[in-house]
């Protein structure tokens, strides 16, 4: 197995891996590693059934199934399907998923603690999905900033009807069935300490951070906005371009990401998605 750094903060891609054939635990080891270590990592080629992919992925923790009842795959509800498809004019999955700055499942109580895509089917053009490393984000505040933040909560929300900063995908109509489904909202701290490394991560997202607690409603979309500023600056980004067979997996705890659109077409970009159980972050 080898090991190559994507970029020089994060990200890695892992080559010379068959998923199915990992029984060493010291290889199992090394990818629990890197992905610890690089927040991101991508390994190459492979072909994955939805029960080898279920069977990797509870590597990294028990699967989450997503709240959404739209877009599982029939047979296996813990895989979401990400897809620009039509099938008798019926698209067979989510086609606009992740089109906002987040990270996953935040407006859970439990948020999970990684996700793993699997590229079944690629673009020529477009489609990527892009990266925030949030550690390098929380560090790249004045101190003064980090003081003031430390000790602060967001409110977070799965309802897009919630969050003036986000549109409805048109898949959705006008979002009440899929957004306004009476999930609760709920409170995390905006720095969060990684329950593995220690290291601090700034945890807001433009898709889901909805106000800072307490605070009044002017002065806290001002510092939201201050954040959401220093996670998107390009140093701090990496922009994933898909392969086939790319199992990519990303760590929700320190890192934001959003899916870039803008498939050529008739590009297809069809992908199984599985969620991995966290912890609650403290
Ligand atoms: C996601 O947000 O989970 C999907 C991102 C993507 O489709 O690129």
């Amino acid at each position: 197995m080898q090991i190559k750094k994507l970029t020089n903060t994060f990200g890695a891609e892992i080559i010379d891996v068959n998923i199915p054939n990992l029984t060493d635990r010291g290889d199992l080891d090394t990818i629990m590693e890197a992905f610890l270590a690089y927040q991101v990592i991508v390994i190459r080629n492979q072909k994955l059934s939805p029960v080898e992919q279920k069977k990797f992925s509870e590597e990294f923790g028990d699967l989450d199934i997503h709240i959404s009842s739209k877009n599982k795959h029939k047979d296996h509800p813990e895989l979401l399907i990400l897809s620009n498809k039509k099938i008798n004019g019926e698209w067979i999955g989510a086609t606009n998923a992740g089109d906002e700055w987040h990270t996953d499942t935040q407006y859970m109580p439990i948020p999970s603690k990684c996700t793993m895509l699997h590229a079944l089917e690629v673009p020529e053009e477009g489609g990527e999905t892009a990266f925030i490393n949030t550690y390098a984000a929380f560090e790249a505040l004045p101190v003064s900033t980090q003081n003031k933040i430390r000790d602060l909560k967001g409110v977070n929300s799965w309802n897009r009807l919630k969050n003036p900063r986000v549109k409805i995908p048109k898949q959705h109509g006008d979002g009440k069935s899929v957004y306004d489904i009476g999930h609760p909202d709920v409170i995390h701290p905006i720095v969060r300490s990684h329950p593995e490394t220690g290291r601090p991560a700034l945890y807001v997202s433009p898709r889901h951070t909805l106000f800072v607690k307490g605070m009044p409603v002017k002065e806290s979309e001002e510092l939201l906005q201050e954040l959401f500023s220093v996670q998107q600056n390009p140093q701090i980004i990496y922009t994933h371009k898909w392969r086939l067979g790319d199992v990519l997996i990303w760590d929700n705890r320190c890192t934001l990401h959003k899916g870039m659109g803008d498939i050529k077409a008739p590009g297809i970009r069809h992908l199984h998605r599985t969620l991995m159980a966290g912890s609650v972050p403290v």
